[in-house]
């Protein structure tokens, strides 16, 4: 049940609407609630707060490597301790209850509770940590929201060949099916993958996030199709051995940015187009849409493929049953959504071949768009719900939980005092809750839910701890690791507890 909106104009609108983006019909915000048992969390990931990397009987994973190794990280700075949330489940979610959470988001590492990837050997403490943060959470009355890969795959298999190895997709399945059955009992919402177009890209092809390889052009196509071999063969798992007993679901978590073209020509609207396939139609298409790669992301690439005088294309085709394995996998969609871009039609150059030439295009932002601690997010509030009204018109609409949504503050500690007092984040986050609130209102949006990014400040991969999305401080200078609110404590609680808008 929705609580239509008394009026639109109650809330002082200078408090929601950025300077810079004055379009009243637009941006002017509106009053309103959620539904009832609206998802309410915080999310975070296992390597960029759990620490402990080595401790009780945990492997390593490619992040252990890619941390450890001079030069990848701001800083050298690496995940060896983080939050040191191990170590401090009761403490976190005390945050969370400060918060008044409904959800909590969390990763777990694959190493730590299978060591070489396999389920060969099973790491019985591991399983024990996770099932005490687990009952802690359901203790304080909080729903676990658990994602099985986010990023820190075991380095093991990564020594036969990671996410290139066709094999894969069976360990995948192996692990999966040791969660399902461990912590199914109480966990009810599983994400597979949290955002492969990212991990595939800086993993496989920059070089910029683990395992730091640069094999351009067709290691990512390779990779992904791996990917969603490996997620339909989980959700199929889960939904013939487990679903009957456990009554859970299972998603993915998908990372899309809204994107507007530069100019109204054909080109660039077309660019648009493909910067939205490439980045979320690679994955959405197969699992929730036409059961295939996008077209226009097939026809490009062939076209590429062509000129660099290959006789077929980088990327890969599904066969029939693959197509059947992989679509229809997906009982909700994880959507992160941090910003948006400006895009133009650019030809690249033939060689090298790479992901990003593949795409003939470039992406920018508006100069007077808001800045961040992180150069490539800019605050856009109302793409925000341009993006959710797109999904749902074209995807036929998904149930959506907001798995992500956050604001890196610019780093002051540097200059020597933390940044408590985040006005932008409390900003951030009431303006793009408040645009979600327009999409399930006004749009009718399938919204279950919404997961801020993130609870701690944490390890914000090659950035090191340079860069701050959490809702509370680290210190990450003192042993003990203490949390301390920011001001968009206060922000997100207030909303959560009206449950929107009053
Ligand atoms: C994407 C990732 O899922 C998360 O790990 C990362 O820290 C945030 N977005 C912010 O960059």
């Amino acid at each position: 049940m929705s609580c239509r909106p008394s009026s639109q104009t109650k809330l002082p609108e200078s408090e929601f609407v950025y300077k810079e983006f004055q379009n009243p019909d637009r941006d002017r915000a509106m009053t309103g609630t959620f539904q009832q048992g609206f998802a309410w969390g915080a999310a975070t990931a296992a390597y960029q707060i759990e620490g402990a990397w080595d401790e009780d009987g945990k492997g390593a994973s490619i992040w252990d490597t890619f941390s450890h190794h001079e030069g990848n990280i701001y800083g050298n700075h690496n995940g060896d301790i983080a939050c040191d949330s191990y170590h401090k489940i009761y403490q976190d979610v005390e945050l969370m209850k400060q918060l008044g959470l409904t959800h909590y988001r969390f990763s777990i590492s694959w190493p730590r509770i299978l060591p070489d990837g396999t389920s060969k050997t099973i790491n019985q403490a591991g399983i024990d940590y996770y099932r005490e943060l687990i009952d802690a959470l359901l203790e304080a009355n909080i729903k676990p929201m658990v994602t099985l890969y986010h990023w820190d795959l075991p380095q093991a298999l990564q020594d036969i060949g990671g996410w290139e190895n066709d094999m894969i997709v069976v360990y995948f399945n192996q692990y999966a099916d040791v969660c399902f059955r461990e912590f199914g009992d109480k966990v009810k919402l599983w994400i597979t993958f949290n955002e492969p177009s990212e991990f595939i890209k800086e993993g496989y092809e920059t070089g910029c996030l683990a395992p730091g390889l640069k094999h351009q052009g067709t290691s990512v196509y390779r990779v992904a199709h791996n990917v969603l071999l490996s997620h339909g063969t989980a959700w199929r798992t889960y939904d013939n051995k487990y679903r009957a007993s456990q009554k859970g679901m299972v998603g993915i978590c998908l990372v899309c940015n809204w994107a507007i073209p530069y100019s109204n020509s054909k080109e660039d609207v077309d660019a648009t187009e493909r910067f939205i396939m490439f980045m979320f139609g690679w994955f959405a298409n197969p699992i929730f849409g036409s059961g295939d790669y996008p077209e226009a992301m097939k026809q490009q690439v062939m076209m590429k493929s062509r000129e660099q005088g290959l006789t077929s294309s980088r990327l890969p085709d599904f066969n029939e049953e693959e197509k059947s394995l992989i679509l229809g996998t997906m009982d909700f969609l994880g959507l992160n959504y941090y910003t948006t871009k400006r895009v133009r039609h650019l030809a690249s150059p033939t060689y090298p071949a790479s992901l990003d030439a593949d795409q003939d295009l470039h992406c920018t932002y508006d100069d007077d768009w808001p800045t961040s601690g992180s150069t490539w997010l800019r605050p856009v509030p109302w793409g925000f719900r341009e993006l959710l009204r797109w999904v749902k018109n074209k995807y036929n609409n998904p149930p959506i939980y907001i798995t992500e949504n956050g604001f890196s503050d610019p780093n002051l500690e540097s200059e020597g005092y933390p940044n408590l007092d985040d006005i932008c984040r409390s900003k951030y986050i009431r303006s793009h809750i408040n645009e979600l609130l327009k999409a399930y209102i006004m749009d009718d949006v399938d919204i279950r839910g919404y997961m801020t990014w993130s609870l701690t400040d944490n390890f914000e991969w090659c950035d090191g701890y340079s860069s701050k999305f959490g809702l509370y401080h680290v210190d990450f200078t003192d042993p003990s690791r203490p949390r301390t609110p920011k001001t968009s404590v206060k922000t997100y609680r207030q909303i959560v507890k009206d449950n929107g808008f009053l």
